[in-house]
């Protein structure tokens, strides 16, 4: 069990790992208001939202409880619409508090109704995969998705505190723990040899007994970065989104063939493969990246992607400003550069070679 603080100019809180669900309730016994609106989905509250539930209610705390279809098509506004049409018609007030049990779905919608209702209410998430334990949890971005794009409406809003049982991720289907490690890899790539060794020494079937060291090293470098870069206005959280440029527009580009951390995987090992060609790090940097992507079954051979495809989307992609796209890229395992600005038609035709270059 450890309490890690992430430090802000203002709304520090604390991030509770490795804490058990049913003790929850005494850290929301005093304060948080009188009511605790329960934010779920439909795979997450039948396991867990009893324990939740049992643990807050108690004198004088109503509970109001809200599940949502699972997944991605639920981080809708209209979603958004219906949490906070319940926040009204159930009298929550200032001092009230949204409470989300789930996923990065789950947090990012329930920490968007928690931004916008009254101009903010309390904010808790109990983040209950690997993804959202190392990432969406962590550093404030909430949101919701519109029809032309992921994550086009939201706000900045930190939660009162975040607090996770590791023993959630025990029921979590294996194809969700990868997306959750693409991210770890992320981490490790960008700040952290010691993460990448670890996960380079370790056989991936007995990768669960170190989740917990991974996930609170993940946090700690999450943290390290947001509280530099809170609302990302300086640059320095974009190196956050290393793997990302190109991973995005594979996650588009190949519509629902590839889950989020799995775009990530090969945009890491495309955008390494780039870092590689453009001279910033050594062929040994790739090939250590594309051995982990392999080892841990995440995609990184390009071989059986339409790249045409890729390469349109990035042509028209919006981010693409006067014909540039901008790459957070690898000079070692631990060290990135961020901002390098490429022109698309070099990025091209670096791509293009790179199903030759597998093995
Ligand atoms: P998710 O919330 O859809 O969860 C994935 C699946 O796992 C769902 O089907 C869910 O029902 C199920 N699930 C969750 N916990 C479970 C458990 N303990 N046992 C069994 N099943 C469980 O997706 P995700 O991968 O957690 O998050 C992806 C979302 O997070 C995306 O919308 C992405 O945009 C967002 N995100 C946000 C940030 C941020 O900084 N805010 C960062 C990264 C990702
Ligand atoms: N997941 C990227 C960020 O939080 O900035």
């Amino acid at each position: 069990m450890k309490r890690i603080k992430i430090n802000l100019k203002e709304g520090s809180y604390f991030v509770y790992t490795g804490y058990p669900l049913n003790d929850i309730g005494k850290l929301i016994k005093e304060g948080y208001g009188k009511k605790t609106l329960i934010l779920s989905d439909r795979n997450v509250h039948p396991l867990y939202g009893k324990t939740v539930k049992d643990s807050i209610a108690g004198k004088g705390k109503e509970i109001i409880e809200i599940v949502v279809p699972a997944g991605e098509r639920a981080k809708t506004l209209n979603t958004a619409f219906k949490i906070l049409k319940n926040c009204a018609e159930n009298n929550m007030g200032r001092n009230d508090t949204i409470l989300t049990l789930g996923g990065g779905v789950i947090s990012d919608l329930g920490g968007f109704a928690a931004a916008t209702y009254m101009r903010g209410i309390h904010f808790i998430a109990v983040p209950t995969t690997l993804l959202a334990q190392v990432d969406a949890s962590i550093g404030g971005k909430t949101g919701v998705n519109l029809p032309v794009g992921k994550n086009l409406v939201g706000s900045f809003y930190q939660p009162s505190f975040v607090y996770m049982d590791y023993k959630t991720l025990s029921t979590l289907p294996e194809k969700e723990i990868k997306q959750g490690l693409a991210e770890i890899i992320k981490y490790g790539v960008i700040k952290s040899r010691e993460i990448f060794n670890l996960l380079e020494k370790t056989p991936p079937r007995e990768i669960k007994k170190n989740l917990p060291f991974l996930i609170e090293e993940s946090i700690k470098i999450k943290k390290g970065v947001v509280e530099k870069d809170e609302k990302e206005k300086n640059g320095l959280r974009e190196i956050l989104n290393f793997g990302h440029t190109l991973g995005h527009a594979i996650e588009i580009s190949h519509l629902s063939k590839f889950f989020h951390g799995e775009s990530v995987a090969l945009g890491m090992a495309g955008e390494t493969y780039i870092s590689w060609k453009k001279g910033l790090c050594g062929k040994n940097v790739y090939y250590a990246v594309k051995k982990m992507l392999k080892d841990y079954s995440l995609p990184y051979d390009f071989s059986s992607i339409e790249m045409d495809k890729i390469f349109d989307y990035l042509k028209y992609d919006k981010k693409a400003r006067d014909g540039n796209l901008r790459f957070v890229l690898a000079q070692n395992i631990g060290k990135v550069k961020s901002g390098v600005v490429i022109k698309i038609e070099e990025v091209i035709k670096i791509l293009r070679e790179i199903s030759k270059d597998e093995g």
